[in-house]
């Protein structure tokens, strides 16, 4: 078990279960030093979005790195704001001239917007078919906006990214998940940093000598979940991947479980209005 671990899309692809996310990190020198700091630490993923503002810094990390491009497990989100058809054609170029990439290993539905996710899955699945995108997927979606999209859909999305860590669990999403073969990817997996202070965590952590941010992350790892903790500090994105030499037991294990509270730090799929 270790940093390159994978887990494998319904479509075959490999997909890291460790990465780096980049959500609120700026442009420029700051997204460039975490990625770079994330990938000497051994990090072979980086999860970032049009949204975001730093698919351009991302790129140039990626460059100067030194670590293969094809070693690299790079995803980014179409932005609400481009959604439709053609739309999204045209921001997928946009994100890839900003990326300096060629391909891109995983491409995102940021969020459902009602009117025109249909047709921007349409979009993706071509882009994929043409090769430009190794994997599609989408994020925020609940099981009645897979069952729309399912609908017209040719190619099922290979990942679910959505807000999830101990306080919103996602339990039973995770299961409908689980049984359409699509892979869960948590997003604030330290609840946005909200919980780094949890005594409960805190105290499984001190079993093991671990932070409550590594527990949390641990926690992840062992649900299967793919992971994409966020820092611009080098130590804590060095303290965050070291969470392979230890395991939770069953019970800490169901110890965490009983932490969710369905509680959301970030926006409800359901009441969200681009
Ligand atoms: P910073 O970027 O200043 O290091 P999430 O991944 O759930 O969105 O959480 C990210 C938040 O948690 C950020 O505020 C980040 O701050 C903080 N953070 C990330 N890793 C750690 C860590 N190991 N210890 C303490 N804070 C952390």
């Amino acid at each position: 078990m270790g940093l390159t671990d994978t887990v494998t899309l319904h479509n075959g692809v490999q997909m890291p279960q460790f990465g780096l996310g980049v959500w609120q990190v700026d442009d420029g020198d700051e997204v460039i030093h975490s990625v770079k700091w994330a990938l000497e630490a051994g990090y072979r993923m980086v999860d970032t979005a049009a949204a975001y503002g730093n698919e351009k810094g991302v790129g140039q990390a990626i460059k100067e790195s030194g670590v293969s491009r094809d070693d690299i497990f790079v995803t980014t989100k179409v932005a609400n704001s481009n959604q439709g058809y053609e739309e999204t054609l045209a921001a997928f170029e946009d994100s890839m001239k900003k990326l300096g990439l060629e391909t891109l290993d995983l491409y995102l539905i940021h969020w459902p917007v009602a009117e025109s996710f249909v047709d921007t899955w349409k979009a993706m699945e071509k882009l994929y078919k043409d090769g430009r995108i190794r994997a599609i997927g989408v994020c925020n979606f609940h099981q009645h906006h897979f069952e729309k999209l399912m609908e017209t859909a040719e190619i099922k999305p290979m990942v679910n990214q959505i807000e999830l860590h101990p306080y919103l669990n996602q339990e039973p999403l995770r299961q409908f998940c689980k049984e359409q073969d699509i892979v869960v990817e948590a997003y604030s997996p330290l609840g946005s940093g909200n919980l780094l202070q949890n005594e409960d965590l805190k105290a499984i952590g001190e079993k093991y000598g671990k932070s409550p941010a590594q527990v949390m992350l641990r926690w992840d790892i062992q649900h299967g979940i793919v992971t994409i903790p966020k820092s611009v500090h080098k130590e804590r994105i060095q303290q965050n991947a070291d969470i392979f030499d230890f395991e939770l037991t069953q019970e800490d294990m169901d110890e965490i479980d009983r932490l969710n509270q369905n509680h959301r730090f970030g926006w409800n799929p359901e009441r969200f209005d681009k």
